[in-house]
């Protein structure tokens, strides 16, 4: 699988299958700086689109056939009229997925050709499946002129991962890819979908990533199981306090009081996210003071409590992790995503990008037999046009 196709390669790709000139469309990926498993909890998140993407040519053709073309894996999903969810082309679910959204609010998709392929690497933690459903949905809005607006595109996309992947995701991914902004980092918040871009001055600090290479099975099934044990939690707050709605109303001492109650894993899953929230708050402080050390320190803390309370990590991240606590040119590190595999999150003095990178993959390598990649990633736009 080529997974670094440009722009170029994909309408070079349409030109080659389809009739007519399509358009063109960028969508982002998307990191995270903290605020990991609040989303689906009503609580806060600091994330921002990056510079890697999934590129989309498309258009309408006049024949109610619809044909896809994934230039990373090359294949080709071609149908006629309805389809379900495919079990020979997994990726053509996510489109299926949105297409299904615009038929639910009675609009008629009719025949479309559409190429697509990007930079984002798959199972990296990195939303290529946001990307690839924002782009998408953003591709048909415009070709079939439905003027939806950003949030409901957003929220489009997030009932197609729901409905045609299975995994019931928080709106993170979809809304970082949509309203991302260049050099800025954006505080949301998940219940009331309010945020506040705040410019990401770096000046002397660099955001890498490390990709274990690795995505163990368990991830979607845990993902959802955790989603439960979250409502699990706040079923039995309920009791005490009747105006609690999810995780996000609850403060630290009310759970302490009552940890009684409370199943102790259930506990440890509610623990970790009510004190999640509090450092996505204390984070934008330090970030609105540039203290990147007292930064950094939160990111160590977040790891710590997906490792140990929420139970998400897996022993590639740990030692991607622990492995950076002597290096003095980390201020933070910790996994990044929904866990069981992907990317850990960097945040390192400018300067050191390549003693960085040289250590880590020696080291990892060492002790897991894989070679890591590391990625110094750039902030960037939501997903947009391309070719006007
Ligand atoms: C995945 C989901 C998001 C979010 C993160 C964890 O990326 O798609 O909605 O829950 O995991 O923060």
């Amino acid at each position: 699988m080529n997974a670094d196709n440009t722009i170029i390669d994909i309408e070079n790709k349409y030109h080659e299958l389809f009739h007519g000139n399509p358009l063109c469309i960028q969508a982002p990926g998307r990191i995270n700086l903290i605020g990991e498993h609040t989303d689906y909890n009503d609580g806060f998140v600091l994330p921002a689109a990056i510079n890697m993407s999934i590129y989309f040519a498309i258009g309408k053709n006049n024949e109610n056939v619809f044909s896809f073309y994934s230039l990373d894996f090359g294949e080709l999903f071609t149908f006629k009229d309805g389809c379900a969810i495919s079990d020979t082309y997994p990726w053509a679910n996510y489109l299926l997925g949105v297409i299904a959204q615009f038929k639910k609010l009675g609009i008629d998709i009719t025949g479309l050709d559409c190429v697509f392929g990007g930079n984002i690497p798959i199972g990296a933690g990195l939303s290529s499946s946001a990307a690839l459903e924002c782009g998408f949905a953003f591709g048909l809005d415009n070709i079939f002129e439905c003027n939806l607006t950003k949030y409901d595109l957003v929220s489009m996309a997030q009932k197609a991962e729901h409905e045609y992947a299975g995994v019931m995701c928080g709106i993170m991914d979809q809304f970082a890819s949509v309203f991302g902004k260049k050099d800025h980092v954006f505080r949301l918040d998940c219940r009331s979908h309010d945020y506040n871009y705040f410019p990401l001055e770096m000046n002397n600090h660099i955001i890498a990533l490390v990709n274990t290479k690795v995505e163990h099975e368990l991830a979607s099934s845990e993902y959802n199981e955790r989603r439960k044990e979250c409502e699990q939690g706040v079923d039995i707050l309920k009791e005490f306090n009747s105006s609690i709605v999810s995780l996000r109303d609850v403060d630290e001492s009310l759970l302490i009081e009552n940890k009684g109650d409370f199943n102790p894993i259930v506990y440890n899953r509610c623990h970790y996210v009510v004190c999640e929230n509090q450092r996505v708050i204390r984070a934008c402080s330090a970030l609105e003071k540039s203290d990147f050390r007292e930064f950094g320190k939160l990111m160590y803390q977040c790891h710590e409590g997906l490792r140990d309370e929420y139970e998400v990590s897996c022993k590639e991240l740990d030692i991607l992790v622990e492995e950076t606590m002597d290096m003095e040119y980390v201020l933070g590190s910790r996994m990044m995503g929904g866990g069981f595999g992907g990317c850990t999150i960097n945040l390192i003095t400018a300067g050191y990008e390549n003693t960085f990178k040289n250590k880590i993959t020696s080291i990892y390598t060492k002790k897991t037999g894989i070679i890591p990649e590391v990625y110094f990633v750039k902030l960037g736009d939501g997903v947009r046009l391309i070719n006007q």
